[in-house]
């Protein structure tokens, strides 16, 4: 079973992770025989099983429902579980929805943020709920950032980003996510932290690395984003199988064939 210990001696040894996006039970026990590393509850389901536009109107019961299914059917992976936009405002109800995902089986809360949310990592360190702070391009935020935009570019960005992923740290962060950021940055960021960070769309430098399941797999609704490669459909996955593309997607993590330059931002 892989724990926060496990990771952050991958880290140590230069050992490359993977995680991916799961919302039910069968697929968690294809990640299971794949031996996906961790496992990410995302809000993203909002989009690719409830059908919105955005995460926005996700709420904790789906994220507590969808949690459950995993935590049930998946006992290798690490399971990380997104706090959903506005359950996080406040700090008792930061602790409270927190509560109820840690008890539907999460091991890890993801939460959107900056140095903002620093208060919020420690009160929960101390609680004993590990957190992972997702940094860059944060979906929730879409309305402030008017679209699904790279951040961390140019001095000024790039600076602050590794400010708040250091100052996240220090408040107590067990994993950070970097979302859509240049390569560069992502990697700046990954030497500066002692925790491990997952990329998506952060170049191949990052810790581990995150995709959305169904992206993967080839299911994309609309423009295909340039981080995405469909391990369904790749000739190496002999069998066209989901649990090949699985295997195939966590190999080529480890390897560090995936993912290459042309996945990456600049
Ligand atoms: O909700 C989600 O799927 C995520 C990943 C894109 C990292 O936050």
């Amino acid at each position: 079973m892989t724990t926060l210990s496990t990771l952050n001696k991958f880290k140590k040894d230069g050992t490359k992770f993977t995680c991916l996006t799961c919302y039910d039970s069968m697929f968690a026990r294809m990640m299971d025989k794949a031996q996906i590393d961790t496992i990410l509850i995302g809000d993203s389901l909002g989009m690719v099983v409830q059908g919105h536009d955005s995460t926005l109107p996700v709420t904790v019961d789906d994220m507590a429902y969808h949690t459950a299914n995993i935590a049930r059917s998946n006992k290798h992976a690490l399971i990380l579980a997104d706090l959903p936009f506005m359950s996080y405002v406040t700090l008792p109800e930061a602790v409270t929805n927190s509560r109820r995902l840690m008890q539907a089986g999460a091991h890890v809360i993801k939460v959107e943020g900056g140095s903002e949310l620093c208060e919020l990592v420690t009160t929960l360190a101390q609680a004993g709920t590990p957190t992972c702070v997702h940094l860059g391009l944060t979906p929730q935020l879409v309305n402030v950032f008017g679209g699904y935009k790279i951040q961390g570019r140019g001095d000024e960005a790039a600076d602050k980003l590794l400010a708040d992923a250091k100052a996240v740290v220090a408040a107590g962060a067990a994993l950070l996510v970097l979302e859509c950021v240049p390569a560069e940055l992502a990697k700046v960021v990954t030497e500066a932290v002692a925790v491990p960070v997952i990329g998506i769309g952060a170049g191949a430098d990052t810790d581990g690395q995150v995709l959305v399941m169904h992206d993967m797999l080839g299911m994309v609704h609309g423009r295909v984003p340039r981080f995405v490669h469909d391990f369904l459909t790749d000739e190496r996955n002999t069998e066209r199988s989901i649990e090949g593309a699985f295997t195939l997607y966590q190999q080529s993590v480890r390897e560090g064939s995936f993912p290459t330059e042309q996945h990456q931002f600049s």
